[in-house]
């Protein structure tokens, strides 16, 4: 008997109608938006993969669950609810909301990171750097080194090699070092997961030398899935159980609730430490709010409890991976290379081999971006030079590496056939690519130059 094709545990109840413009249309759109995807009206993209956050679809029962809300400032029933749910099912007793999973790691790092601290770990999320430059504190990369390499199947891509951690533990010393942050899955490349005995090889490490070990876990759900389905000794253990033991090995986490906890704005720290979490209460009152809601409505705690247990059922796992799996398949059908293995949330398009005739300062990825939204109305990121940014000192373009176009699928919300149209409109593509040219910019800001710059086409 052959395996029964994967499918989607739950049935459509109400559709958001969209809208398709022309071919014609969408050329004036972006061109009119100065060749920037983040310029764009919504309701002018037909497929919006410009990130999985934030943007999946809640359940029958997180839409239920905002009824039950208690908005109480102080002591309401949903943060208790919320407490309880992340007491049982990660395992840490003390919980501070927050308004998403940047704000967490503000609270968190306000209490543990000064000046000149070194914090480890495996290609730190974007907004995590951020906060720890911000605070002149050095993050350093300790990936194992075939993250960098484009397709090596490689199970646990996102993995932390232990012998880069324990030299630089050495090199700086265990007193300059408050943290070592695990991110799970690595957002880098795709969502790439962590595997069991690396968080435990990990925890380990930082017990030895009195170092405490927090989990950056936007999507934790979809790492138990993949530990689950890759690693030895998981197959029969259920989601939940693999979950509760990855964060045995954790002393606290951040999380972004507008991932794995399926709601539209929110999230939290969760610590095990009593003394850590009354430090971070004084910041979250600062910044978020008393500590039974900062900065999250009553009625989204309620929802993110519920969206916690719903993502860590397998079924709903299984639809969500393997979806992202598809469209990665169907992609490298057509011959159009890729990251590989495909991670939890997101397909990454090799920009440099899809158009080697555009060298990396003419933005192979941006091309490849507003090609895909003229083509198919599909909105994807760059990750490549134009997020790079300049270099602070000579402000020269500093290429990186990788020059990647991101499709991020979000949860519950685009249907298979949506998956073939996006593989489509790339195969179209794919088909002229001899004849695209590159991309110059315009105007750009002096930081964070890709939300805003306007580009021209050359
Ligand atoms: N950590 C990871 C691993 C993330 O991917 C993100 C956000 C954050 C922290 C910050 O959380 O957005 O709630 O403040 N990633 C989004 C993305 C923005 O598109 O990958 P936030």
């Amino acid at each position: 008997m052959s395996k029964m094709p994967y499918s989607e545990p739950w049935r459509i109840k109400m559709v958001e109608p969209l809208k398709t413009l022309s071919r014609e249309q969408r050329v004036a759109k972006i061109a009119a938006a100065e060749y920037n995807l983040f310029n764009l009206a919504a309701e002018d993209v037909y497929i919006d993969l410009l990130t999985d956050s934030g943007t999946g679809a809640m359940s029958d029962r997180q839409w239920s669950a905002l009824m039950m809300g208690d908005e109480s400032y102080a002591g309401s029933r949903s943060f208790l609810r919320m407490k309880e749910t992340i007491g049982e099912l990660l395992g840490f007793p003390y919980v501070l909301p927050t308004h998403q999973g940047r704000a967490a790691e503000n609270v968190l790092f306000s209490a543990t990171i000064k000046e000149g601290d070194i914090i480890p770990g495996n290609a730190h999320f974007d907004t995590t750097k951020g906060h720890i430059e911000y605070r002149k504190a050095i993050p350093v990369d300790c990936t194992i080194e075939i993250e960098e390499a484009i397709s090596a199947t490689y199970p646990f891509k996102g993995n932390i090699d232990t012998q880069k951690l324990e030299a630089t533990i050495a090199k700086y010393g265990a007193e300059r070092i408050p943290m070592v942050i695990h991110t799970v899955t690595c957002n880098t490349g795709g969502g790439q997961p962590v595997s069991m005995q690396n968080l435990s090889d990990v925890a380990a490490i930082c017990k030895k030398h009195g170092i405490p070990l927090y989990f950056d876990s936007a999507r934790f759900a979809e790492n138990a899935y993949f530990i689950k389905m890759r690693e030895q000794g998981y197959q029969d253990k259920s989601i939940k159980e693999i979950v509760k033991e990855m964060f045995s090995y954790a002393d606290g986490m951040t999380m972004s609730a507008k991932k794995d906890a399926i709601i539209n704005i929110g999230g939290f720290i969760a610590l095990k430490d009593e003394n850590l979490y009354r430090e971070c209460c004084t910041y979250s009152i600062i910044f978020e709010g008393f500590v039974t809601y900062g900065g999250m409505s009553g009625r989204d705690m309620e929802a993110l409890s519920s969206g916690l247990m719903e993502s860590t059922e397998f079924d709903y796992l299984e639809a969500r991976i393997s979806q992202v799996e598809y469209l990665g398949k169907l992609i490298k059908e057509l011959g159009i290379p890729i990251v590989e293995p495909v991670g939890g949330h997101a397909v990454y398009v090799d920009a440099k081999a899809f158009f080697p005739q555009i060298p990396q300062t003419q933005y192979p990825a941006q091309v490849l971006g507003v090609a895909l939204y003229e083509e198919a109305g599909v909105r994807g990121v760059e990750i490549g030079t134009v997020l790079a940014d300049r270099d602070p000192v000579s402000r020269q373009e500093r290429p990186p590496k990788l020059e990647l176009l991101r499709l991020a699928i979000p949860r519950r919300v685009y249907t298979d056939n949506h998956i073939q149209v996006i593989a489509w409109g790339l195969g179209e593509i794919w088909k002229k690519r001899e004849s695209y040219t590159g991309l110059k910019i315009t105007w750009e800001a002096p930081i964070m130059r890709h939300f805003t710059a306007r580009f021209a086409k050359l």
